[in-house]
């Protein structure tokens, strides 16, 4: 039986221009540089799974097994989850909150997230903590482990600001990192990789 743990990378905005992907490809980076023997990292897009807004007749909490969903989507999507041992998930800011879409991919999950740890990162004009508090009690509610570690990035405020949004903001929402945030990002790396440490010190206090 293979031991090796696997974490899964969530990305959670689903917009056809984000940032979302280049945010993840930054943990990433951050995290493959202490990954121990062991662990492997897996990339998990939301937007791939193309999920309606929930349309399955049953509660995934109550199900006992997955055979009880209707849809190829949820399946695919529960799959996808169930293959991994802990999670980061990376999320961004809508109007205070997570994007619906996250929120919504999480309500098709209970038992695939459940008693698994889960750092949560957000980002945004303010480091996107509301969103990052919003998904971290869904997902206490949902049964998951989610570590004391709160990773908040915020986008660079250098340069002229138009309309109230900074140039790296703007390029944010353009679907592109800034160098300034990715330098001001670097100073956090301690915070994301104590983060994923304590990722690692609860899956090996998991039971098997
Ligand atoms: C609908 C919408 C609402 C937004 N609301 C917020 C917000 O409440 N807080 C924030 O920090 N940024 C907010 N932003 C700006 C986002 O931080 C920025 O656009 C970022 O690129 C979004 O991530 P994404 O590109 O992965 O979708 C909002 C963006 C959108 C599209």
């Amino acid at each position: 039986m293979s031991t090796t743990k696997k974490i899964g990378i969530i990305t959670g905005s689903t917009r056809a221009v984000r940032v979302g992907p280049q945010v993840s490809e930054f943990i990433t980076k951050v995290l493959s540089s202490q990954l121990p023997p062991g662990f492997t990292l897996h990339q998990i897009d939301v937007a791939t799974f193309k999920l309606p807004v929930f349309d399955e007749s049953v509660i995934p909490a109550a199900i006992p097994n997955y055979a009880s969903f209707s849809h190829a989507h949820s399946i695919a999507w529960s799959d996808e989850i169930k293959k991994c041992d802990a999670f980061v998930l990376v999320t961004a800011e809508y109007n205070g909150g997570p994007p619906g879409g996250i929120k919504n991919a999480l309500d098709y999950l209970h038992h695939e997230v459940h008693g698994k740890p889960f750092l949560v990162v957000s980002y945004g004009i303010h480091g996107g903590g509301s969103a990052n508090d919003s998904l971290r009690k869904t997902l206490e509610i949902m049964g998951a482990k989610i570590v004391e570690t709160k990773v908040c990035l915020t986008f660079s405020q250098k340069g002229e600001k138009m309309m109230g949004l900074s140039e790296d903001t703007r390029l944010a929402s353009a679907g592109q990192l800034g160098a300034s945030t990715l330098e001001e990002w670097g100073g956090q790396k301690s915070e994301i990789e104590k983060g994923f440490g304590e990722v690692k010190e609860a899956l090996v206090k998991a039971p098997e």
